[in-house]
């Protein structure tokens, strides 16, 4: 473990990168064990051509050049849950089809920090207060038991949807402990799939990697883009191919709404012959913290919130609506042989985005700094990169209020995306399956509660419904428990039975 015996400190130098060992003499011999392990694993010269890359292509006139570039997604790659719905039915037998044949999987990107979170385990472990306190890992998994009930009914044959999970280094151990822990949540451990993806040094505005301690580089995860190259050196598309899977649900983590491996979605995609295809919800204000599909230079693309300019943001079309409005809601489609191309041919020329951070570091003199503005970056890529590979492209917009309410924010910033936006989704929607399926509810004293909430003391407050995803998957199902009856909220109906917490003193 002689850094200059075994080539390293030559390696460094060649790079530019000699000040990683500057500390080298100070660190203990643990640490220096450490430091040269991860040292010895990085491709410096490669993370320098990354960098030179990145930062030319994110000069500083992007954003104009690209607002110019920019055109909205045409109307027939367009498919709508409500202006399509005469074709929802058979786009969901096709979806559930594929499902039964066991020809889909999902795959969940969970390798993210959850900074603005700020928690420091993972997403998906994160309880929202739900009646039942179910973690977002758990709704999602009930999703996928139910789904696969659902199409094993159709064909009485035994199907399986794999569970792809995409961790980081950070989350890794962390998220397989408690997949452990809950048992899998009733899936079958051969079915969920844990792989990681790549990090990637944090660098300064010249180019140097930046060090966090004397002995430590600065990583972050390279981005959910960085799926493409996990798939293919961790032996996920193997496992695809073995299993046979043929067509991908590659979705985000923090989604309550998520419909997991969604049928509806999956068979408009395959219907159409798509090889990729991207979920949208309408983009209603121009400031909303998400990317849009549209077209750059004739490509698909997603461009991302911070990518583009207010004016282009706030462009109308003559109907009134954003022009770039298909928001984008990080739930992709792929086929298989699309997902292999890309991770065969096309990943090395997808780019790093630069994110400008505040990132901490020592100095020459080994002391620790935190900086209060932006003094380096971090380089990721993104997952909708290879949308411009795709040879038939197709965009379905949905309807914000069943499928999208994102979990970003802590509740102590308040506003948008938090635990309690999440959860009131998810209790809204709940609610407004039972009303669907010719439930009521009644308020303390006996009387019908309206079904549009009224705004009590200032806030809209959702009435306490929540349906476990173990009875039904998307609102199908409810009638025989519901209809024709009055609850009193809070209402939970799962797998035991319909339960009303407050008449039974829970
Ligand atoms: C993402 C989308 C954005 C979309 C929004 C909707 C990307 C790049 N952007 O933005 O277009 O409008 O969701 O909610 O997809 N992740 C990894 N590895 C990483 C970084 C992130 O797996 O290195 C995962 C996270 O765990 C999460 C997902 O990717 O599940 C999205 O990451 P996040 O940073 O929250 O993306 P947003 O900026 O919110």
């Amino acid at each position: 473990m002689d850094p200059n015996t075994s080539g390293l400190v030559q390696k460094l130098a060649e790079a530019g990168q000699s000040h990683l060992l500057q500390f080298w003499k100070e660190l203990s011999p643990k640490d220096q064990q450490e430091l040269f392990q991860d040292l010895q694993g990085l491709d410096v010269l490669e993370i320098n051509g990354f960098f030179k890359n990145a930062m030319e292509t994110s000069s500083s006139t992007k954003h104009e050049k690209m607002d110019g570039r920019m055109e909205p997604v045409p109307r027939e790659v367009l498919g709508s849950v409500t202006r399509d719905r005469e074709s929802l039915k058979d786009w969901e037998v096709k979806g559930l089809d594929c499902i039964a044949q066991s020809k889909v999987a999902v795959l969940l990107l969970a390798g993210g920090q959850g900074t603005r979170l700020g928690v420091s385990y993972p997403k998906g472990m994160y309880d929202v207060g739900l009646p039942s306190h179910k973690t977002l890992f758990q709704i999602q998994a009930e999703r996928i038991l139910k789904l696969q009930q659902l199409a094993e009914q159709k064909t009485t044959v035994k199907c399986c949807v794999p569970w792809y999970i995409m961790t980081s280094g950070r989350t890794m151990e962390s998220t397989k402990d408690f997949f452990s822990q809950h048992k899998y949540f009733g899936l079958d451990k051969n079915n969920v799939i844990f792989f990681q993806q790549g990090m990637l040094p944090a660098m300064d505005y010249t180019g140097k990697i930046i060090l966090e301690s004397k002995g430590k580089l600065s990583m972050a995860p390279d981005g959910n883009g960085g799926l493409y190259r996990a798939l293919g050196n961790q032996g996920i598309l193997d496992d695809m191919q073995r299993r046979g899977v043929e067509f991908i649900h590659v979705y985000c983590v923090d989604n309550i709404l998520v419909k997991v491996a969604d049928p509806t979605f999956i068979g408009f995609c395959v219907q159409k012959g798509a090889d990729c295809g991207a979920k949208v919800v309408e983009k209603t204000n121009s400031t909303e913290a998400v990317g849009v599909v549209c077209k750059v230079d004739g490509r698909y693309q997603v461009v991302e919130y911070s990518e583009i300019t207010l004016p282009t943001a706030q462009k109308r079309s003559s109907d009134g609506r954003l022009m770039f409005n298909a928001g984008n809601v990080a739930n992709h489609f792929f086929s298989f042989s699309f997902l292999r191309d890309v991770v065969q041919k096309y990943e090395p020329q997808l780019q790093h985005h630069v994110a400008q951070k505040k990132i901490p570091f020592v100095d020459d003199q080994g002391q620790l700094i935190k900086p209060e503005k932006p003094n380096g970056i971090k380089m990721e890529k993104f997952v909708f990169d290879i949308f411009q590979f795709a040879k038939t492209f197709v965009v379905y917009e949905v309807l914000r209020e069943d499928e999208f309410s994102p979990l970003k924010n802590a509740d102590t910033q308040g506003g948008k995306d938090t635990p309690t936006t999440a959860r009131h989704a998810l209790m809204s929607l709940h609610h407004r399956w039972v009303l669907n399926a010719g439930g009521h509810f009644i308020d303390e004293n006996g009387r019908r509660v309206p079904a549009i909430p009224s705004l009590k003391d200032g806030t809209d407050l959702p009435i306490k419904c929540e349906i476990s995803p173990l009875v039904s998957y998307a609102g199908e199902g409810l009638e025989e428990l519901v209809k024709g009856r009055e609850f009193q909220a809070t209402l939970m109906i799962d797998e035991r039975g319909v339960h009303e917490l407050v008449k039974n003193g829970v």
